[in-house]
């Protein structure tokens, strides 16, 4: 057994691969077998920014390489260079990548090329199909192909990987870490700085959240969904619709002139986490193209229509709290009418769940690195849904 403290580098740079890996950082920095080195590609500057203010956390190395409207193979071009450099610098014993960004398939190839072992989290999320997310579907696919330890949030992601012959004892369900995030942030009384999103708390509004970004629902795709609520709006205006939009320029060139300037309509800069979560929380009805967003629904017992065709997070669907609704604007309207018109409808799938997670990832995600590193003999027992 070895006795000498492992260095896990743990690399993030998007507001979702920092969000689940902040939890595990802040376990990771207070075990004595393990010393973390944080670096952030800064693929996001403001909303990684935002996450980092929230769980307080300084990246050790801040690569900085966000441009605007940057292509994926600038952004790839950029980040491997500069991680290269890092890990030559600090000669890591492994290195932690989360999901399915560029930083994340980037930084596993850049540990690949120095020989340095990676643990993926959030491993085994599969669609099948290349095109759908894109290009997060390839990203972590190729990410898989280079990590040596897999942690799966559910049994669907560990079957996933077998079924690739990735060897089982690679393998451990662990939960996603995004429920461990969760219970860290959620407030049972919370003051929001935007006074407009307590006034509506207080007068009980029903609150529509939005949140709408991923690339292959760019152009038309995003140009009808944002038509289809822009109805719905006008149908329901005693109600409240809040949209912090995406700071993607692209994004934001479709939402802002479809929907701005509508009363019952607040568009919004993304919101920090916290405030975000607990927003989810106190929201009726969440419409998202977001992964994230459709794991947190679920656990707080929010119906979520998911602006997608296919999803790799099925759990929820199966479940019932997860509808996916594509993106024709008549099914978006039809589906969201039906939840804000009929109130069986809506108990019906606002049923508090939790396929994706207990609050206990970052934990076996330690103690399988411990076991990993020979610092423990047994591998931690897996997540189980209740
Ligand atoms: C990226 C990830 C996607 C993830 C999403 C979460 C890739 C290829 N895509 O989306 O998997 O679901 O993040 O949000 O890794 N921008 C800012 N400030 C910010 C953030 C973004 O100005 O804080 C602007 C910049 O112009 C930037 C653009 O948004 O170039 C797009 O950023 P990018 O990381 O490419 O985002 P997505 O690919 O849309
Ligand atoms: N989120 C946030 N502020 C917002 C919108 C979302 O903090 O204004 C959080 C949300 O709670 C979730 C994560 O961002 O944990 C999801 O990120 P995003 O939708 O950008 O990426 P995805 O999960 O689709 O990769």
């Amino acid at each position: 057994m070895s006795s000498l403290r492992k260095n896990i580098a743990v690399i993030f740079g998007t507001r979702p691969d920092t969000i689940k890996l902040a939890p595990i950082i802040l376990e990771l920095r207070k075990h004595p077998h393990f010393r973390v080195i944080t670096i952030a590609t800064a693929q996001h500057r403001h909303m990684l920014d935002q996450v980092l203010d929230v769980f307080k956390i300084k990246p050790d190395f801040d690569l900085d390489i966000m441009e605007p409207k940057q292509s994926l193979a600038k952004l790839t071009k950029n980040s491997i260079a500069a991680l290269d450099d890092v890990l030559v610098e600090t000669k890591p014993d492994m290195v932690l990548v989360q999901g399915d960004t560029t930083t994340t398939f980037v930084g596993s190839l850049a540990a690949f090329y120095r020989q340095i072992p990676v643990g993926h989290v959030e491993a085994g999320l599969r669609t099948q199909d290349k095109a759908n997310p894109f290009p997060e579907e390839i990203n972590r696919r190729l990410t898989s192909c280079i990590a040596d330890l897999h942690f799966a949030p559910t049994s669907t992601a560990k079957r996933a990987l077998l079924k690739e012959n990735i060897r089982s004892e690679n393998v451990i369900v662990t939960g996603n870490s995004v429920i461990d995030a969760l219970r860290y942030s959620i407030k049972k009384v919370y003051n929001f700085p935007d006074r407009r999103l307590n006034e509506f708390v207080k007068e009980r509004r029903r609150i529509i959240l939005l949140t709408m970004h991923r690339r292959e629902n760019w152009g038309t795709p995003m140009t009808g969904a944002c038509e289809a609520v822009k109805k719905l709006v006008s149908q329901y205006p005693d109600d409240r619709f809040v949209f912090p939009v995406h700071l993607n320029p692209i994004v934001r060139e479709v939402v802002y002139p479809i929907l701005d300037g509508i009363e019952n309509v607040v568009l919004i800069e993304p919101l920090p986490y916290s405030d975000f979560v607990n927003l989810m929380a106190r929201s009726y009805l969440i419409l998202t193209d977001s992964g994230g967003v459709q794991e947190e629904g679920p656990s707080l017992g929010k119906p979520i229509l998911v602006l997608r065709t296919i999803t790799e997070r099925p759990e929820a669907v199966k479940s019932g709290t997860v509808k996916l609704v594509g993106l024709d604007p008549t099914r978006i309207s039809a589906t969201a009418r039906r939840l804000l018109d009929n109130a069986t409808a809506y108990r019906q799938m606002a049923n508090a769940t939790n396929p994706y997670g207990d609050g206990h990832a970052s934990r076996r995600t330690i103690q399988a690195l411990q076991h990993f590193f020979g610092f423990s003999k047994k591998m931690p027992s897996e997540f189980r849904p209740r």
